[in-house]
């Protein structure tokens, strides 16, 4: 036996038990995190120390940690469990959830239907393998630095996973994202075009299936694109037969203000794919499109739990307080405030002070970018270096594309948890920038 009967009982116990026993595969880690409960926006370590969660799990605990209406929802469902999964036999709870998804979620076309998944992952490889399906063609376009998953299909379509070096979709043409702070030709002004133009050389051959985007590039560093650039797909891909996929799984369902994020730009996609939040802490994920691309070829997308009642439960209870907008407009309100703090800080000429290049984002999916003050270059080491200050001053943010701070808190944060955040991250940052996290410290982190 490698791993000691006694249970651990303190924090770094706990931590040097996982690298024992969980796969390296399944940890991607900024700082030697282990919790033991959650309430609210709070998680609290084995030994009782309280940290304030700015990720929410990446998302995917968007009601914050415990929240009533998920408990009540789970609690009842697992207690009279409905089966394991709409795969054999169908339950209340995923035919109403369904029903929910196609009333909340617009997209093209009238008979529609509702894939009921795990994780973003098998959301959009199931949307993919429908687009070509429904189209008969192969090709798909995506963009560099995009995140659509990370295992099968839908890693092989994440030009982040392709940079990396894991193996490409042999169909899959990457195009450039409209960054505006770092653009890839030109200047603000005229990225927008000339990032429509290179999608459009790409669709122009009639062998593109769809387009698959991000309404907000969040892995790929938090790149909120110029206004137009949702619309421009729309009419390219309408005008070339091709279909449009916006993947919602990290900024949709109320975090940017927008039930979905790709509604601020008012344009109907073809399919539209979910996750992360929408469990909130429970694995769900879906894919809203057409018949055409998700009924066919029946039984092809088969995993023995999904649409499973306990995460419908959750999912309902989570669309349920996403209702009546307060949420989104507590993502927008506070959204403002996390941004208008960290501007502040970025300001102050604090001796030593690291410099923040950049802080962007829509209401609760904000980035903080961190470069090198001489060059302006990415500064990747320091922002490892904060993240994990971070931790020990009492916050949870992870870095994206290197040396962006990622912030997308619980929707339920509130204004005083919003301000203790700027202060934390402004003592996190100047404790990596002012030499108080040694380079031997980050070491074992190796994250992305
Ligand atoms: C935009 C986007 N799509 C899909 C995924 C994959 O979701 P999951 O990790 O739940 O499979 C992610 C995860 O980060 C994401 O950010």
């Amino acid at each position: 036996m490698s791993e000691p009967a006694t249970v651990p009982t303190t924090d770094a116990d706990w931590y040097a038990a996982d690298a024992r026993s969980i796969a390296g595969v399944e940890r991607l880690r900024f700082f030697p995190q282990v919790v033991a409960t959650g309430h609210g926006c709070t998680l609290v370590t084995p030994e009782g120390r309280e940290v304030l969660d700015l990720s929410a799990s990446w998302t995917a605990t968007g009601l914050g940690h415990g929240h009533s209406a998920v408990v009540e929802a789970v609690t009842r469902s697992v207690s009279s469990q409905a089966g394991g999964s709409v795969l054999s036999g169908t339950h209340p709870e995923a035919v109403l959830l369904a029903r929910e998804l196609l009333e909340l979620v617009g997209t093209t076309g009238t008979d529609r239907r509702v894939y009921l998944g795990h994780a973003g992952t098998d959301a959009n490889d199931v949307a993919l393998r429908g687009v070509r399906q429904m189209t008969g063609r192969s090709t798909v376009v995506a963009f560099e630095n995009g995140y659509h998953g990370g295992l099968g299909g839908s890693m092989a379509v994440s030009g982040l996973h392709v940079a990396a070096g894991a193996t490409a979709d042999p169909h899959l043409r990457l195009v450039p994202y409209p960054d505006p702070f770092r653009p890839w030709t030109g200047d603000a002004e005229t990225l927008l075009a000339a990032t429509l133009t290179r999608v459009e050389q790409e669709l122009a051959g009639g062998d593109v299936a769809a387009v698959l985007v991000e309404p907000i590039q969040s892995d790929g560093g938090v790149i909120v694109p110029p206004d137009g650039f949702l619309r421009g797909l729309r009419e390219l891909t309408q005008a070339h037969g091709s279909l449009l996929v916006v993947d919602e799984v990290k900024v949709g369902l109320c975090r940017t203000g927008e039930f979905l994020a790709h509604q601020a730009e008012g344009v109907v996609p073809d399919l539209v794919t979910l996750g992360k939040s929408l469990g909130s802490g429970l694995p769900l994920s879906a894919v809203v499109g057409p018949a055409a691309a998700l009924d066919s070829p029946a039984a092809s997308a088969l995993m023995t739990t999904i649409g499973n009642p306990v995460s419908c439960a959750a999912g309902r209870a989570v669309l349920g307080q996403l209702r009546d907008g307060i949420l989104a407009a507590n993502a927008v309100a506070r959204g403002a405030q996390l941004v208008a703090g960290l501007q502040r800080y970025a300001a102050s000429a604090r001796p030593g002070a690291a410099t923040v290049g950049d802080v962007r984002g829509r209401g609760l999916s904000v980035g903080v970018e961190l470069v090198v003050p001489a060059t302006g270059a990415p500064d990747e080491t320091l922002t490892s270096k904060a993240v994990f200050a971070g931790w020990g001053l009492g916050i949870v943010a992870y870095p994206v594309r290197g040396n962006v701070i990622e912030l997308t808190p619980p929707l339920t944060i509130t204004s005083e948890e919003i301000d203790r955040a700027v202060d934390l991250l402004a003592d996190a940052i100047d404790a990596a920038a002012t030499g108080r996290v040694a380079d031997e410290d980050v070491a074992a982190f190796s994250g992305w």
